[in-house]
């Protein structure tokens, strides 16, 4: 007789110890592959750009914890400044480095976003770098702003920087990203393991299984995905996850460039979601307010951050964003 179980690491909960108590109440150590969805991101690589500080760098840890191997790139592996370190409260510690330190799998490669090539660099590399040979997680993350007043303050030049990096960026990475995960095949994320999870349990799943492919016949919609007898219409090629702003669905004040280059990242969005459904590629958008901590609204005036409040008592965080990433 025994009985199965299982525990989490106390320093880091990726680090998944599996036993079986034995009738003599001894147990037998099992270090064979892991189920459970906290572990959903096991052999899974992730690519976010903007890594070294803020929601990326949150971002980056929170995949890793879940198990998802990370590239991190950024203009710089460590931090942007002094300044940024004590905003944040963290160590000035690269990423990467810090993944890597906690029994996680992370690299760390100088990205761009402005350039296509560097995306290609990339890419390129994380799929070298990957267990699987695939780029299964994208974040287009990195992004900066200006509160340069009523637009009749703000310069050209701000306008377009502000394209270059928040809009380019995230159109380079998107289009680059696509084209590697078309040559993907779909695999079950971790929704799916929650499924098979319950299956194994004898629960019934709370909610029906998604409709299979054979339903679609007839559907206008294209099924490239689809293989003869492929009955599981699940899975996906790859998951591309932009980080827009609250500042994309609504007017803001002082930040008429931001506003306008998140709302074409929010609306580009939804258009390649459209185009690579079919294909199984998972387009979204994240969009925070503004968040607690984060270097990027640490000057703005009391004024501003008024206009901003939450219903929530407290503001969000990176943290929380990052959250939403998983
Ligand atoms: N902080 C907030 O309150 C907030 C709210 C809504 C949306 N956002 C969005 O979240 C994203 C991240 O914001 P954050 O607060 O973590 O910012 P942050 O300034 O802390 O981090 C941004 C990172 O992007 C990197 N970066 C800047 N230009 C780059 C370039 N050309 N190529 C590659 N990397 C570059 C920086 O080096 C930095 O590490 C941005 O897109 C931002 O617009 C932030």
């Amino acid at each position: 007789m025994h009985a199965a179980s299982q525990t989490l690491s106390a320093t880091f909960p990726n680090r998944l110890y599996r036993y079986a108590v034995l009738s003599n109440g001894r147990r037998r150590h099992d270090t064979g592959p892991a189920k459970l969805p906290t572990r959903g991101l096991v052999g899974r690589t992730a690519l976010i750009t903007g890594s070294s500080s803020g929601i990326g760098r949150q971002a980056a840890l929170h995949l890793a914890r879940a198990g998802a191997s990370i590239l991190c790139t950024d203009l710089q592996p460590e931090p942007l400044g002094a300044q940024k370190v004590r905003a944040e409260g963290s160590r000035h510690v690269p990423t990467h480095e810090l993944i890597n330190s906690l029994g996680g799998h992370a690299d760390f490669q100088k990205l761009n976003v402005t350039s296509e090539a560097d995306f290609k660099t990339a890419i390129d590399k994380s799929v070298s770098f990957s267990r699987n040979a695939r780029l299964d997680i994208l974040v287009n993350n990195a992004g900066i702003t200006a509160f340069s007043g009523g637009i009749e303050h703000e310069s050209v030049d701000v306008l377009e920087k502000m394209m270059q990096i928040n809009i380019k960026g995230v159109w380079l990475g998107t289009k680059v990203g696509v084209q590697q995960m078309l040559k993907q095949e779909p695999i079950p994320f971790p929704a799916d393991l929650e499924e098979e999870l319950d299956s194994f349990n004898d629960v019934p799943p709370s909610v029906p299984l998604r409709a299979p492919y054979a339903s679609q016949a007839g559907s206008p919609i294209p099924t490239v995905g689809r293989r003869d007898g492929d009955q599981g219409a699940r899975g996906s090629r790859g998951s591309i996850i932009q980080i827009a702003s609250i500042h994309g669905l609504i007017g803001g004040p002082s930040e008429p460039a931001y506003c306008a280059s998140k709302g074409a990242v929010v609306n580009l969005t939804r258009q390649v979601a459209c185009d690579y459904a079919p294909h199984r590629i998972n387009v979204n958008a994240i969009a925070p307010g503004y968040l607690a901590g984060t270097a990027m609204v640490a000057d703005i005036s009391p004024e501003i951050a008024d206009q901003r409040r939450t219903y929530w008592p407290h503001q969000g965080s990176a943290r929380d964003v990052a959250h939403g990433v998983l």
